[in-house]
Parts: structure tokens; sequence; C-alpha cells
């Protein structure tokens, strides 16, 4: 069995994805996981509604702000918006390749200025004790070698970021929409585990195709960290799995609808609605009897009731036994 006491899991940040509410459900089935926000940019924390860009539940610890941005002033003063409300850590998107972040200029486009980046770790680290983190991706276009990649961390890590989290795939900025970004390029784990071997003094992150708990413990033998987007959202039981890796047992699904209900009834007194909360628990039976069901019950209803919740939930269960 691993060692996990330096190594560390990530939910990933997903925009529309990885709200409040996802989090919330996500903390029920892995007490380890670190959670981390949708990317906000500075814009919307600056001008926008700050208190609900920033809220999250206390239970959602150990949990990690991204920020979308490049200017040094507004990135220093979210990192302090950040610590001020309790994250534990603060990320720098360099990864995004959509064409509005390339319009402003942050995301991947800012792998191509690696001096951009060291400054705003070293402004950011210098305005908060919390640590400040680098999600990036191995290149952007042509500028896909690995002394490429190597350059951008060596320059960031001389400012004092000692977290990278890699997607090992390469941006193409031109031509492929954001999805088609995460698809296409190939992956290239190979880079990310040299990077960690030529710079063993960091904390290096793998991100990027990642589906099953023997893939993660297979990367953490040569890296120290495991990010998963995708398959963490589509399939949420695989975080529930991934507690063996820490010698600990899966929470049953029933146990953890059981922790949801008062949940979600909070959040409507609050004024949430309840679709837009639901949406995030539709892969929660994948892969059994009865998933295809559950996901219609809760999709696309208006008015939907906590009790449908509640009956769709019962129905499976009985298809399933001991879940
Ligand atoms: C719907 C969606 C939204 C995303 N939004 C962000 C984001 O806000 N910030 C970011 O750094 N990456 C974002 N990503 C990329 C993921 O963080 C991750 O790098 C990518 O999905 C590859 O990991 P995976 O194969 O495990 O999903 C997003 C991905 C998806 C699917």
């Amino acid at each position: 069995m691993i060692d996990m006491t330096n190594k560390r899991l990530s939910v990933a940040p997903m925009i529309d994805w990885t709200t409040t509410d996802y989090r919330y459900f996500a903390r029920l089935f892995n007490p380890h996981v670190y959670l981390y926000t949708e990317m906000i940019s500075t814009g919307a924390l600056i001008y926008g509604n700050r208190a609900r860009h920033l809220s999250f539940d206390e239970r959602e610890h150990p949990i990690v702000l991204q920020l979308g941005g490049a200017d040094n002033a507004d990135m220093t003063q979210c990192a302090e918006f950040a610590q001020q409300h309790g994250y534990d850590e603060v990320n720098i998107n360099v990864g995004c390749p959509s064409d509005r972040v390339q319009h402003n200029k942050i995301g991947a486009c800012l792998m191509a200025e690696p001096a951009t980046v060291a400054d705003l770790v070293k402004h950011m680290q210098a305005a908060v004790d919390i640590p400040v983190t680098v999600k990036h991706r191995i290149g952007i276009d042509d500028f896909d070698s690995y002394e490429f990649m190597k350059e951008f961390v060596e320059t960031v890590a001389a400012a004092g970021c000692t977290r990278f989290i890699v997607h090992a795939r390469t941006a193409w900025l031109q031509g492929l929409s954001p999805k088609q970004n995460r698809e296409i390029p190939p992956l290239r784990y190979e880079d990310v585990y040299r990077l960690k071997q030529e710079f063993t003094e960091l904390d290096i992150e793998i991100n990027g195709g990642i589906e099953s708990v023997d893939d993660i413990a297979e990367h953490l033998k040569y890296i120290d960290g495991v990010m998963i987007g995708r398959a963490f959202y589509q399939n949420p039981y695989l975080l529930a799995e991934a507690n063996s890796l820490w010698g600990e047992p899966a929470p049953k699904r029933s146990d953890i609808l059981a922790e949801m209900y008062p949940y979600l009834r909070q959040q409507i007194e609050l004024g949430e609605a309840l679709p837009t909360m639901a949406r995030h628990y539709l892969g929660l039976f994948q892969g059994l009897s009865g998933a295809r069901r559950w996901r219609q019950a809760l999709s696309g209803k208006p008015s939907l009731t906590i009790e449908d919740i509640e009956r769709a939930a019962t129905e499976v269960l009985a298809l399933n036994p001991g879940i």
C-alpha cells in the first residue's frame, strides 16, 4: 500500500460543476480529497457578488480557490480575499484554453509568459500565508517540448511556488474548443514524471484522463498527487472507493444520501433551487441497475422536490441491496 502521508488526491476545478453544492456532496464520499472551486475571475471577485462566489461550507476543507487573472494587484487582492474567507490554498489557472480567457490574456496562454506568472506568485505569496499554487498544461500550440514546460516550472518555482498541477496535455489555442482540448491533444504522463525526477523538491501533481483507483495508485508511485475532474464528477462513487488508498472503507450510498437531505433542506430554506443542486447527483448510481431511472427522475424537472429524490433513491436502493 502507498504511504499517503505526503500524497494528495484532488477534485479538479471545473466551471459550472465544482460549485459549493457539488463540493459538499463530494466531501461526503471522501474526507481526504482536496476540493477546488470553479475558476473565478478576479473581476467577478472584485466587482461582483464576492460573498456568494467565495462562500463554502466548513465541511468542504481542505478547499482551494482557483483564480483566473494576470494582473498583480488584482490577483494579490483576490488571494487576500481567499485567505480572509478561510480557503486553504489559492491556485492560479494557467491551463484554460477558452477564447474568452485568451482574450483577457489569462489561462493557458500565460504558459508563454513564465515571468508574468512568476511575478504573480511572488506578489500573491508575499501578501498571504496560504500556499499559492499553479495548474498548467505541458505546453501550448507549437511550444510543446519538455524543455518549454521545464523552463516555465523552473521560473515559477524560483518565485516561490512549490506545487504544480500538470494537465498532461498541450493546449491548442487555435481551432479547438475547450472540450476538444481536454480530449484531442495526447496525454504525455512521462513528461510529468520527468518533471518530478528533475525537481524532487517540488510537489508535482498529475492530471488528465485518470479514471480508476488502480490508475491513481500507479501514478502515486512516481508523483506527489493526482487530480481528477470528469471521472469523479460523472461517477462520484469513485471518490468513495478512493478511501482504500488511506486503508479506509467506502461509505455506503444510502448513508451519503441520508446526510444529503438535511443539507438540501437547509439550502432550499436559504433560497437555493433544488434542480440546480440535484444536477450534480445524477451520477450517484453510475453502473448500477436503476441508474437511468434515477437520472430521469432528477433531471429536467423545475418542480423537483426532496420527496421525489427520496422516492427515486428508495427504488434504486431496493434494486441494489447493500449499497
Ligand atoms: C466542465 C469542465 C470545466 C472545467 N473548468 C476548469 C476550470 O475552471 N479551471 C481549470 O483549471 N480547469 C478546468 N477544467 C479542466 C479540468 O480541471 C481538468 O484539467 C481536465 O478536465 C482534465 O482532467 P480529467 O481528465 O480528470 O477530467 C474543466 C473541465 C471540465 C470538464
